[in-house]
This record gives C-alpha cells, structure tokens and sequence, in this order.
C-alpha cells in the first residue's frame, strides 16, 4: 500500500482497541524474568559453548604478537578465533570499525578474540592466559583540541551547513545579543541487557538469536561480513532488554558468536561483559556548541546561529546538534553548521535521540539565557518566536532511511520552507505551564529555600523529528477466528507487541484476545524495525495495510462487496448479513501479507512531534547535590496508539534527560584512549525511583498526513529538551549557569 494522499476517515478511527491503555502484553514475561532473551536461549539448539570476547588494551597501533599456546592448553578450551585464523571477513555496510581487529587496531577495546569453552568461566580464565604484545601509534582523543580540524558533515540527508540572510549583519546590530559555549558529554547507551548471542551453523546456513532493534540490517551486514548470501542468514530477536540505539547494528557479539561456533563445529554463546560494552560497542559522542542570538527588545529573534563539534572514527558519522535550530523558532536571519572531527576513540554512533536530544539540551539553555537577558519569561519568549514554517532548510530526512540503499543524488529536492502537518508547541507551553503552577515561580534565582534545599523552575521545548519507513507485514486468520500477526519488527521495551496487537484487533474486529502477534524473526515481513521513533508509526502502518488486504479478502470470500463491508464482534457485515470470520476463514485460513510504502507527502510538510518540559529541582545548598523533585511533560505527536506505553516511553526518556544533565559522562583517557568508567559503577545513569513525581500529558492529535495511523513517532520526544529543563530549575534554584553538562555538584559549589 502506498501511502501518498492525506489519510481519511478509516477503522482505526472507531477507537475500540487503539487508543486505549491496554497493559504491556509482554509485562509479565518481562517482568517475572520469564521472557526468553538471547543468552537464555538454552532451549533452541543443544550443545552449546560459551564464547568470552577479548578486547584490544590499546586504543591505536598494531598487534605484533599473539601467544596462545597457556590458553589453549587451559581446561574446557574448545578453541580461540582471532583475525589470524577467522577467515576472510568483510564489513558490515553499518560498522564504521571492523568488529574483529588485528594485526591493525582501531580503537580500544575492538575485540581480538573469541575464546570457546565448554564454560563461561573456563572460557575467562583462559582469556587471562592470552600473551599480546602491541605496537601503539600515537592517536587523537580530545574534541576540544580536535576541534580546529574538524570538517563540515551532511547528515541523512540534511546538510552539514545552512545560512539564510544576514546572520552576522543582524546579530551585529541586535539590541540584545547571546554568544554562548557549551559542551555535552560522551554518553553510554547503557542498556540493561547487555549485548549477547547464540550463534549455530546447519551446514553453510547460520542461525542467530539475538538482541537487536533491526533485524533487516543485521541479517545483511551478517552476510557481508562473513562473505554469504542473505538467504542463508536467519535473525531472530523476539525480547530485547532495551537498545536505546547501540542495538540498531550488528555488533561484535552475534558476529563472533558466529565465528565461533564455524571454528568449534557447535553452537556458540556470547554475551560482551559489562565493562567491555562501552569501548568495544558504540558511544554517544560528546560536542561542543556555540549558539549566538540576536533579538529585539521586545523578544523577537532576529539572528540565531548555533555551530557543533562531534567527533567519531574515519567513517563515522556525527552528532548534529545544530539541527533542529533550522525548524524551532522563528527569526530571519541564520546559520547552523555541523563538524566532525576525527578521533580514535571507540566508534559514535545514534544513542538515545541522536541530534536532537544534546542539540537541545544546548540550544535550550540558550533560549533561557536570553529570555533572562529580555526580562522575559522563557515561556513568553519561546510563544513568541513560534514559527508554522520551516525557516531553514528541513532537518528532516527522507522517507527511505535505510541506510543500505541510501543514495542522495536519488532524493528529490524537498521545499525549502514546508508548512508543519502539525505543530502545537504553543499549546504543549501554554497547557504545561498552567498544570506544573508556573506562575509560582520565581524569575529572579537562588530565591526560593525549603530548608537546606535552594528551589528552583525550569522550561524548555522538545521537538523531535518523524520518521517514517516503509514496513511490511503478515495477517493470517484461522478457522477459529484467531488472528496472528507475523513482522521482523523488535520490541525492545516500547509495546511493539501491544500495538501491533490493537492495530490488527481494531482493523479486523476482534477482541484483542484472538490476536496474537510474533516479532523479531528475520522469516517474517521486513518491518521498519525500531530506532529514530519510526517504529510505532511505521510499524502499526504495515499492519494496516496487511489487514486492509485481508478485509478485501474475507470480503470477498464472504461475497460482500469490499466497500460495504465491515468488521465488527468477530463477525464482517453487509447489510442486515453478517457472518463469522472464523466460518470464512475456514479449515484453510486466510493469509494476506502488504507493506506500507511512504512517499513524497512526507517532503511536502515538515513532520515533527513538540512538547514541553517543565522540572523543580532542590538543590542542596552545602554540598550542591541536585535531586528532580518534579517533572511534567506535555506532547503533541499526533495520535496515540496507547496512552500507558506512550507515557511510559515518554517518562523514559525524561528519566534520561535528567541523566544527561546531571550525571552521565564517560570520562575520557586523554593518554591512552579509552573511556575509564566502562561499566555500571562508574558509569552512573538515574532511574524513576530518583524522581518522585514525573507526569506526562498528551494533547489531543491526529495528523492524517503521517499514516493511515494518523499517530507519530513518540519514543524519543521524552529526552529532547529534558536536560536543558533540568538545567534551566538548577539556574533557577542557584543563580549558577553551568554550560557543561552534566551538572555535578563540583560545578555548583
Ligand atoms: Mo534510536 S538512538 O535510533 O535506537
């Protein structure tokens, strides 16, 4: 089904199913520890071997030396696989670092081997016993001293730069003018489960079950880096322990699991230890921005200019935290640059709202700045510089962002101001400020005590792009009138399986008991998979078209025609006639399969989700320690396809924002290259429990321009802007601006 006229009034619109707040129906898996992740999969091939990942102990150079022979003589040892031995290998088309290093290292931690024993801790210990001698080059692995080298880069298929009017003439003659630098950290996915495998070989056709949020990709970058065919590839992914981003590619994991278990002649399990994660897999890049604003007395922006810095490995792409100041605010005259600088630390890859979460967190600091310099109040300044068009070139990225067969010179121009499908950032302020009690805050700073607590408010919008990606699907209606929906689609914590299960009971009229969805198999239909919060949209999409195909069907089957017929208790109807869906289905069933296709609706409107964050922070007034007291989100992404997943992702992201702002960096070894606090220790990452109140609204919305679904992305809108709201309560709290996040208490004090 192609998808290239506004969507009309359609079955999902009766709200029987979708749109209600159905619970997770993979919470009690999850949650009484029954669901079966990766490394659990005991039960699907026998025999298996435990394979233990070792890591490169140096950043750059060159492995001269490898000595084997204590580790291959220590008990269980089955076999050790290194670059030596491994066979020829390819790279994965979405692997900036090869995922096997040696003789040539690429960054600390790039795995050099697999040992293969009959136990995880056998497989450990012989590890230890492994005797490398490397030869280290001299590398680079500061951003702030990369910076000057850095070169401008594209994004998707957005622009590495912009410039529109005068910026410098105009910022020069502003009346109120902000010139400010900030610097974000490195950041760690941190997922709770961590990367892991089970690798088994049928002879030339490889199994995998894994923990991965994009199955399609992986299958192919598989192949590739093996050097076979795609078809002999099987992927399968069914429960993941969140992803956040650092799961959208294939890791090193299911690669040398499968490695392993070609060496070793049975299957193979692998799952990368903690404190290998952060080095050996992928990173949110730190960034430096600087963000100049000139405006009028009265507060209208008259020049905004917002320029960042990123780094990542050759090939790597960047962090680019300038990119939603083309479409948030008004003003005339501006710039935004994104650069990228070479570093040798671990590969950067999409974490956590890639862009956007730390553009914001910057960009919004800055609006607060200088709605203090106005006199303004940053709720006022942020309504007064609203815009309903672009004002510079999209952000967005096109429909087709499948990497693999991206190729820019294939995309269409798109109009250089497109109107929003919608924008309601003025009501998510307006309708936030008035339920979190705004108006009791103070404007003037470290005003307001509750004891040894300093009390402050903090404001920032979120915005967040929306993704759309084609997403195919499989419906098969059996002779009781069951349904069961079939996609590679991954639920890696969202409600995937929730919504694809309303969606499909919604379209077919069942009650959602006679639904019953499976994910995650690279067998089923190539879904959009789960990143970028395209999946919600996209994903139910591709189950709407499927089910569009099977009404036709049963339509026809039952011999009504297909316009009049509806679906409704179990039964389609014409007319006074209706007839049971198990009867037409029959002894045979019924099977349609169809996938949604975007087209260019989406590069006539700019389609973007808002929202508003607003946070009460205490800070203590000895020590400076920050606790979140409250927090309150307002969004408005189109329809919601379930208000208690939507919230709950929602909430989650918001419990990430205010790690971002208040704790999570990894620090880096400027020596040696590495990040020194590689795993949950001294890694440190909030949870709900640190914020008493955090509460989330969601304003009425249907954008029929997005999907038949008329819903949005919304898994990611969360984040975006949620640092700089707790860091704009802290300045509140304290009268102390710190533009390097996070904001521990040495910055306070
Ligand atoms: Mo998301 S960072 O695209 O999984």
């Amino acid at each position: 089904m192609k998808f290239d006229t506004p969507a009309t009034t359609n079955p999902i619109d009766q709200l029987k199913v979708v749109g209600q707040p159905v619970d997770r129906i993979d919470g009690r898996l999850k949650t009484t520890g029954t669901a079966p992740y990766a490394y659990d999969r005991f039960d699907v091939v026998a025999n298996q071997a435990y394979g233990y990942v070792v890591g490169s102990a140096i950043a750059k150079g060159r492995i001269v030396s490898m000595d084997l022979s204590a580790a291959k003589a220590a008990p269980g040892v089955i076999t050790i696989v290194t670059a030596q031995n491994a066979g020829k290998l390819g790279k994965g088309s979405l692997n900036v670092a090869r995922l096997l290093g040696g003789p040539d290292i690429q960054h600390y931690h790039q795995a050099i081997a697999v040992v293969v024993a009959e136990t995880f801790e056998q497989a450990r210990a012989a590890a230890a016993l492994m005797r490398v001698e490397y030869a280290r080059s001299k590398g680079t692995y500061d951003l702030a001293a990369s910076k000057d080298k850095s070169v401008a880069a594209d994004s998707f298929n957005a622009p590495g730069a912009t410039s529109i009017g005068n910026f410098t003439g105009a910022l020069a003659s502003a009346p109120v003018q902000l010139d400010a630098t900030y610097s974000t950290a490195h950041e760690s996915h941190s997922m709770m489960e961590p990367h892991a495998s089970v690798a088994a070989w049928d002879g030339d056709r490889l199994t995998v079950w894994t923990s991965n949020q994009m199955i399609a990709w992986t299958v192919g970058d598989l192949a590739k880096t093996l050097g076979i065919a795609k078809e002999k590839v099987r992927v399968m992914s069914p429960y993941v322990g969140g992803g956040f981003g650092a799961k959208l590619f294939l890791r090193s994991d299911a690669l040398m699991a499968a490695l392993a278990a070609r060496a070793a002649r049975r299957p193979v399990k692998v799952a990368l230890q903690r404190a290998l994660i952060p080095n050996n897999t992928v990173h949110r890049s730190a960034t430096i921005q600087r963000v100049r604003i000139g405006a009028t007395r009265d507060g209208q922006i008259t020049a905004i200019g917002h320029e960042s810095w990123s780094g990542n490995l050759q090939g790597g792409g960047l962090e680019a935290g300038a990119i939603q100041t083309r479409a948030l605010y008004a003003g005339a005259n501006r710039m935004t640059s994104n650069r990228l600088a070479l570093l040798d630390l671990p590969e950067a890859n999409a974490m956590r709202a890639p862009n956007e979460a730390p553009g914001l967190a910057v960009l919004e600091i800055a609006i607060d700045e200088m709605a203090e310099k106005l006199g303004m109040d940053p709720v006022e300044f942020r309504i007064r510089n609203d815009t309903q068009v672009v004002p510079d070139y999209p952000s967005k990225p096109s429909s087709s962002n499948d990497p693999q067969s991206k190729k820019p010179e294939e995309q269409k121009k798109p109009n250089p101001h497109p109107p929003f499908s919608k924008r309601q950032l003025v009501q998510c302020l307006q309708t936030g400020a008035q339920r979190f009690g705004w108006d009791k805050r103070n404007p003037r700073p470290g005003q307001v005590r509750d004891g040894q607590w300093l009390i402050g408010m903090g404001v920032a919008s979120a915005f967040r792009d929306n993704l759309v990606t084609k997403s195919a699907a499989r419906v098969r209606l059996d002779g009781r009138g069951n349904l069961m929906v079939e996609t590679d689609m991954t639920d890696i914590g969202t409600g995937s399986y929730t919504i694809i299960a309303q969606t499909a009971a919604e379209m077919m009229g069942l009650p959602l008991q006679k639904v019953t969805v499976r994910l995650g198999d690279s067998s089923f239909p190539v879904s959009c998979g789960s990143g970028g919060q395209w999946g919600g949209n996209s994903s139910t999409s591709g189950v709407y078209a499927a089910c569009m195909k099977l009404r036709e069907a049963v339509a026809r089957q039952a011999g009504f025609g297909v316009e009049e017929a509806t679906f409704a208790d179990g039964q389609v109807r014409s007319g006074s006639r209706a007839v049971a869906l198990a009867d037409v289905a029959g002894s045979r069933g019924m099977v349609a399969e169809d996938m949604i296709e975007f087209s260019d609706l989406d590069k006539q409107y700019q389609q973007s989700t808002f929202g508003a964050h607003f946070v009460e922070v205490a800070v203590d007034i000895a020590t400076g320690e920050t606790r979140v007291r409250r927090m309150l989100a307002v969004c408005a992404a189109g329809r919601i396809l379930n208000p208690k997943t939507a919230r709950s992702q929602v909430i989650g992201g918001m419990t990430m924002g205010v790690g971002a702002a208040l704790m999570e960096s990894l620090a880096v070894d400027a020596r040696h290259g590495f990040f020194v606090n590689h795993d949950l220790a001294g890694y440190e990452v909030p949870v709900h429990a640190d914020i008493p109140h955090q509460e989330v609204i969601f304003l009425d919305e249907t954008d029929p321009i997005s999907s038949p679904m008329k819903a949005k992305g919304v898994g990611e809108l969360g984040i975006c802007g949620a640092a700089a709201a707790v860091a704009n309560a802290v300045y509140n709290a304290t009268g102390v601006r710190v533009r390097d996040y996070p904001i521990t208490l040495d910055k306070l004090i």
